[in-house]
């Protein structure tokens, strides 16, 4: 196991076999010498402004704050190219790749939003592609499976467990640790053993970099922020540059599915308990005897019964609270926004957006929405949604 810096108070760590720890040394040195590097840091720029689009906009929704009788801006990572805030991580980390010399680049992927972003960045800068994805998964997301495979990579469909993100994450990471030497593997959240966690959040930090910007540009300062929980990655880089300032109400929003008082939901941090999964200490969904339960959300990418590290911590010490948000009450967000604004967000986006009607705030509040993507992806689902479905 690593030194200290490799926690966020309890959690974190590196807990994978012997194998893998070579890897991750030469990763945790490889992003040290990088990252802060010019070159590296001139070149991810040139590739965030021109060919991702950002800074990503802050829109005042008038129509919606209007409706909820206090101020809300939305940070539009939606608007990205590939459609979410994974094509920053997934970027930079290839980047990263070949600068390192990598040739292939593997990831897991969820709503197939992370798994388009590495295929892309691939493509891109020219490298090997496979990506890992749960059956049920590939099969709620086809688009982007499609466009996956269109932009060159091997899709990789999982049929164990309950093949969903879980278990292509566990297939990502076994196929990783048998050609450590050769592949560079992409996270796609703020998640895993260190340095992973650690580079997701720096990688995505550029979103609550560029929305403080843009308040003060605007002369104001959110007083709450809410973002959707997955993994983490939209979260913390939403949070993570406003972190110090406790005057700043910070809000992640886990997914209950049918209610978080049944079987079926994906609350790690609302029901979960310490334990070791994906090589980290960290909160997960398991019962008495510490195995890990089923997850259940109508969204392929909150539907993981883990979560980073870095969230549990800010969860124990209470600088972030955290929530679970129904599929129903999810779905009726998603229909407010499409309606009010004329913006279709993800699932996922749309967790967080349903917290706003639980909000009671005076109406001077000011509240950033982060809408991590678009709903293209999941239009299938949204028009055959049933109460009370089970997705897996
Ligand atoms: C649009 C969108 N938002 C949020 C998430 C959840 O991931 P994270 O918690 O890492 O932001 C996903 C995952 O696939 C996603 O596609």
């Amino acid at each position: 196991m690593k030194a200290k810096k490799s926690y966020y108070g309890k959690f974190g760590g590196q807990f994978v076999p012997e194998t893998a720890m070579n890897a991750l040394i030469e990763l945790e040195k490889a992003f040290e010498k990088f990252a802060p590097s010019k070159p590296f840091k001139k070149e991810l720029e040139e590739l965030l402004k021109n060919y991702v689009g950002r800074p990503s906009p802050l829109y005042y929704a008038k129509n919606l704050s209007k409706h909820f009788g206090f101020e809300i801006y939305l940070k539009r990572e939606d608007l990205n190219h590939t459609g979410a805030h994974k094509i920053n991580n997934a970027l930079a980390q290839a980047l990263l790749a070949r600068y390192m010399g990598k040739k292939k680049l593997i990831a897991e992927t969820g709503a197939g939003q992370h798994g388009l972003a590495t295929a892309t960045a691939a493509a891109l800068l020219g490298l090997e592609c496979e990506v890992f994805m749960g059956e049920v998964d590939a099969k709620r997301q086809a688009l982007n499976v499609y466009k996956m495979k269109l932009l060159g990579a091997k899709v990789n469909e999982i049929k164990t467990g309950l093949k969903t993100l879980k278990e292509a994450t566990t297939a990502a990471i076994q196929s990783w640790v048998a050609q450590i030497e050769n592949v560079f593997y992409v996270i796609g959240s703020a998640v895993g053993p260190y340095p992973y966690p650690q580079m997701v959040t720096h990688f995505q930090s550029v979103i609550g970099k560029e929305a403080k910007k843009q308040f003060k540009k605007l002369g104001k300062k959110p007083d709450i922020i809410i973002a959707c929980v997955g993994g983490g990655s939209n979260a913390i880089g939403i949070f993570n540059e406003f972190l110090k300032d406790k005057s700043v109400r910070l809000i992640g929003i886990e997914a209950a599915g049918l209610g978080a008082n049944t079987p079926y939901h994906a609350a790690t941090l609302t029901k979960g308990r310490d334990g070791i999964i994906h090589g980290m200490l960290t909160k997960v969904l398991q019962d008495s005897l510490g195995n890990i339960l089923s997850v259940h959300s109508i969204s392929a990418g909150l539907d993981y019964p883990g979560v980073g590290p870095f969230h549990a911590h800010l969860h124990d010490t209470k600088r972030v609270e955290y929530y679970a948000i129904s599929d129903d009450e999810c779905v009726e967000a998603l229909k407010l926004l499409c309606e009010k604004e004329g913006i279709i967000p993800a699932i996922e986006s749309a967790h967080a957006l349903a917290y706003l009607s639980k909000l009671r705030v005076k109406k001077d509040t000011r509240v950033l929405v982060n809408v991590s993507g678009r709903g293209d992806k999941d239009i299938h689902t949204i028009q055959h949604y049933e109460k009370g479905k089970i997705y897996g």
